[in-house]
């Protein structure tokens, strides 16, 4: 950087004097359009069931979507991503019943596509929510067995797309799977039918929450490290993302977010892809916390969601969403 003066003539105070200035001067925003909102879903009717480990967050019955997707459309939310929590009754060690054309995810699909064109829905392409054992894939010999999984991952994102999913999103880790899954829905027709891949996941101890909420923490055996990224990593992190571009990704995600803004930023700076950053459960669960103890206030998450833009994502996935998306208005 070239020199930037020196005191006293130089003053960086006197921009910041005045609210006016300051907003003349700011080199981030945060809209919501940059908002995307992780919903819960969960079987029976008129259900609004407590997450204990993330508070204010719920898992819902599907009759009680429309009401979400109108308030997310209301407030400008571009997308949605649907989660669905299934009774352990469902669950084997194949996760079929992600391919069961009436599961919740499906049964979600067809009654928002039905009814709204115009906002976008996610779902994950994985089999934790689904497998007795939690873990995202098929184990052979207790391991994740990738080129097996990636079988079934084909078939979830064709049925996911049958029902109208606009954004298939590979949350696996699976090596090649964008790349299968990409020739599959072109061969299907859903060559339009875009894919987020979460490029860059780790093996994250910020989950916890969400584990509960989708009813997979009680079930997981082991951890996720053997196909999940280090955390000590990050030149990994580059390789991953330069595949799935190849592979043929839209967007790239990068997960879980604050405790990883040098790996967006790091993404940004090598890419020319659209960069996601994922506030994870962990994360929204400290704050929420923090704020409902009095040791935070509000503004910490509007600080938060904007120091993924600063660090150059388009867009960030979060718990917060809605209230914050209001906010904004
Ligand atoms: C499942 C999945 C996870 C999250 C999103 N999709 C958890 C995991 O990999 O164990 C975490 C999201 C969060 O913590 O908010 N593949």
């Amino acid at each position: 950087m070239k020199s930037i003066g020196s005191y006293p003539s130089t003053r960086l105070r006197r921009n910041r004097k005045k609210e006016w200035s300051r907003r003349l001067v700011q080199e981030s925003t945060l809209s919501p359009n940059d908002l995307i909102w992780p919903i819960f879903i969960c079987e029976g009717t008129n259900v609004k069931e407590r997450i204990n480990t993330m508070p204010g967050v719920y898992r819902h019955s599907i009759d009680k979507l429309e009401k979400l997707v109108e308030s997310a459309m209301d407030k400008n939310i571009p997308m949605i991503a649907l989660f669905p929590n299934i009774p352990n009754s469902k669950k084997n060690s194949k996760g079929s019943e992600a391919l069961n054309k009436n599961n919740l995810v499906c049964k979600a699909l067809r009654l928002i596509r039905k009814n709204y064109k115009n906002i976008g829905i996610m779902c994950d392409v994985a089999l934790d929510p689904y497998t007795s054992h939690g873990h995202d894939g098929i184990l052979k010999n207790n391991y994740v067995d990738n080129d097996e999984t990636i079988k079934i991952l084909i078939k979830q994102s064709l049925l996911q797309a049958e029902m109208g999913c606009d954004v298939i999103a590979p949350s696996d880790m699976m090596d090649g799977r964008v790349g299968e899954i990409r020739k599959a829905l072109d061969k299907n027709n859903y060559e339009l039918v875009q894919i987020l891949s979460y490029a860059v996941k780790y093996a994250s101890n910020f989950y916890g929450p969400f584990r509960d909420a989708v009813g997979s923490k009680k079930t997981l055996k082991g951890d996720k490290k053997n196909y999940q990224m280090d955390f000590r990593n990050s030149k990994e992190a580059l390789r991953e993302v330069a595949l799935d571009i190849k592979e043929g990704a839209d967007f790239v995600m990068v997960k879980p977010g604050m405790p990883y803004l040098d790996i967006i930023k790091l993404i940004r700076d090598n890419f020319k892809i659209p960069v996601f950053a994922y506030q994870v459960s962990g994360e929204y669960s400290l704050i929420k916390n923090g704020i409902k103890n009095q040791i935070l206030n509000e503004e910490a998450i509007i600080e938060s969601l904007t120091s993924f833009k600063r660090a150059g994502a388009s867009a960030v996935v979060t718990y917060f969403a809605e209230e914050i998306a209001q906010k904004l208005r």
